[in-house]
């Protein structure tokens, strides 16, 4: 590691725990201690991850790194920091509730800030999330939230829980899962699944319920599918929810009973994903779920799998296993 990194990573360090500082002791961090607080985190949790807060004031940081005598090269190359046209700084964070994003030996080399909405301050023209740009640190595409923290448990579980957000990586914490990860908002990148495949052969997809959610999965698994070491299976929250919203209505034993139990293979999942928008009742669009849903079943490499589904198909739609096994002959022929 360059000294260059070093210093970066130290700034982020001194920022990170700064932040924290003011969202646990201060008044200027009450609201959004509170807020976190409403969202059903823990102070030890809250102290685990090093969240923080970042106060309503665009110099805040500015006149800190001016202190520590930061030069003006490093903090630009930080990412914490906005240049104005007339050279000046400014801080890229304020009014955020802030969550450090750490490379995989648990160094923080960037953040996300949820924006903390209040009267005076309801923010509507600003995005919900803010991350740091990319820098030589911090590269969105690498990150897997919770990484750092989750590697050793993975390992002794022996799977990895792929959630969408990283609000739904710390609920699920909350509830005692700890090998929870995400990615920063992006879709899955192959760099992410290379990490998660050094540590683990399992991988559950808990994403959200809602459409975006179960459209992400579907993207998720096609991905994943080329990485034939791994074993997947997707979980569904129910009522569209995502896992921080179904710890928050349902508990923290349902959250756990659902991950655990809840486990349905890639190809149940697209066996119900790609009912989305079709008219079951009519001919055509019948005849186009099967068709579609034959291609997904060509992919799967179990042959006990496969004749199981094939039943079920048959059951469901009142057809013969042998028209089926045609079908799925012919799917087979066009995917090579
Ligand atoms: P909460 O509303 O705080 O519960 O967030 P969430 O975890 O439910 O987030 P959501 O499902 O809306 O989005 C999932 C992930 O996408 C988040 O964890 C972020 O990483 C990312 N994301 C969401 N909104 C934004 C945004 O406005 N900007 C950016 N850059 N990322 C976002
Ligand atoms: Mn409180
Ligand atoms: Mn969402
Ligand atoms: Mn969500
Ligand atoms: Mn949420």
């Amino acid at each position: 590691n360059s000294t260059g990194q070093q210093q970066l990573i130290a700034l982020h360090e001194r920022t990170r725990d700064l932040y924290h500082h003011i969202l646990m002791n201060t008044k200027v961090g009450e609201e959004a201690l509170n807020y976190l607080h409403d969202r059903g985190l823990t102070d030890e949790l809250i102290n685990e991850f090093k969240i923080g807060f970042a106060p309503n004031q665009r110099d805040f940081l500015v006149q800190v790194a001016q202190q520590d005598k930061v030069d003006t090269d490093l903090m630009e190359r930080s990412g914490l920091f906005i240049r104005r046209d007339n050279g000046s700084y400014s801080d890229r964070f304020y009014q955020r509730v802030m969550f450090p994003l750490n490379d995989f030996r648990g160094k923080p080399i960037g953040f996300s800030g949820r924006l903390l909405k209040t009267q005076a301050y309801p923010g509507d023209d600003q995005p919900k999330y803010l991350n740091s740009p990319e820098t030589e640190l911090f590269n969105k595409r690498q990150v897997l939230f919770n990484f750092d923290k989750a590697r050793n448990e993975i390992r002794k579980q022996g799977e990895a829980v792929l959630f969408e957000g990283f609000m739904d990586v710390l609920a699920a914490w909350q509830a005692d899962i700890k090998i929870g990860l995400a990615s920063m908002g992006t879709s899955l990148t192959e760099q992410q699944i290379s990490a998660i495949e050094r540590i683990t052969g399992q991988v559950v997809i808990a994403y959200d319920g809602d459409d975006p959610g179960q459209a992400a999965t579907d993207r998720a698994l096609t991905l994943l599918d080329t990485h034939s070491r791994l074993n997947l299976s997707t979980v569904t929250i129910p009522e569209k929810l995502d896992p921080d919203e179904y710890l928050r209505k349902y508990g923290v034993s349902e959250l756990q009973n659902l991950i655990h139990h809840g486990r349905q293979t890639p190809f149940a999942f697209k066996m119900y994903y790609r009912k989305k928008g079709l008219n079951l009742e009519n001919e055509s669009d019948r005849l186009n779920y099967l068709e579609t849903v034959m291609q997904d079943l060509a992919k799967v490499q179990s042959p006990v799998e496969q004749d199981m589904y094939l039943g079920q198909l048959a059951d469901e739609f009142h057809l013969s296993r042998e028209s089926l096994k045609q079908q799925l002959n012919m799917a087979r022929q066009t995917q090579r």
